[in-house]
């Protein structure tokens, strides 16, 4: 590296401090969201090959394309960490997987829901330390989740209005 692009980058300023204690929270928590992307990415396409049935064949297709969609959010969260000043994970949380096509279906619901939970919490953790770009991009992909849930409901003829 030449001394004058060294001298350079003396000058960078980051535009937020993130007290260490917050930043240590909310790493742990973004390596956990990425532990569970990556779980959903090879939960979905073995569920893919798994599921079978006339009824499934649009099923597979979504399924499909929501691991597409969650190998997506893992290179999100992946660049967020290490921006953030973290080491993304490389650890895979718990897949889940029957033989039962329904199961397999209502599994991934599951997955979805919990990823919900737990993306909402992050907003919270992000916002709360003025990280709201962070935030945005957490929410982009909460949006996707819900999508992802909403397609898994109706394949599974689950229908909330006129539920309590
Ligand atoms: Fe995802
Ligand atoms: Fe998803």
């Amino acid at each position: 590296m030449a001394d004058e692009e060294r001298g350079d980058r003396a000058y960078l300023q980051p535009p937020y401090r993130i007290p260490p204690r917050d930043r240590d929270e909310i790493l742990a928590g973004l390596n956990l969201d990425l532990m569970w992307e990556y779980a959903a990415m090879i939960q979905y396409i073995q569920h893919a090959s798994m599921l079978t049935g006339p009824e499934y064949v649009a099923v597979i297709e979504e399924e499909l394309e929501h691991a597409q969609d969650e190998h997506e959010h893992s290179v999100i969260l992946t660049d967020l960490i290490q921006y953030l000043g973290g080491v993304p994970t490389v650890e895979v949380a718990e897949r889940a997987t029957s033989p039962d096509n329904a199961t397999m279906i209502a599994q991934d619901l599951q997955a979805e829901y919990e990823a919900i939970g737990r993306y909402l919490t992050r907003i919270q953790q992000l916002e709360a330390v003025g990280l709201y770009d962070s935030a945005q991009k957490i929410r982009n992909i909460v949006v996707v989740e819900q999508n992802h849930a909403i397609d898994l409901e109706k394949a599974l003829g689950i229908r909330r209005a006129g539920q309590p």
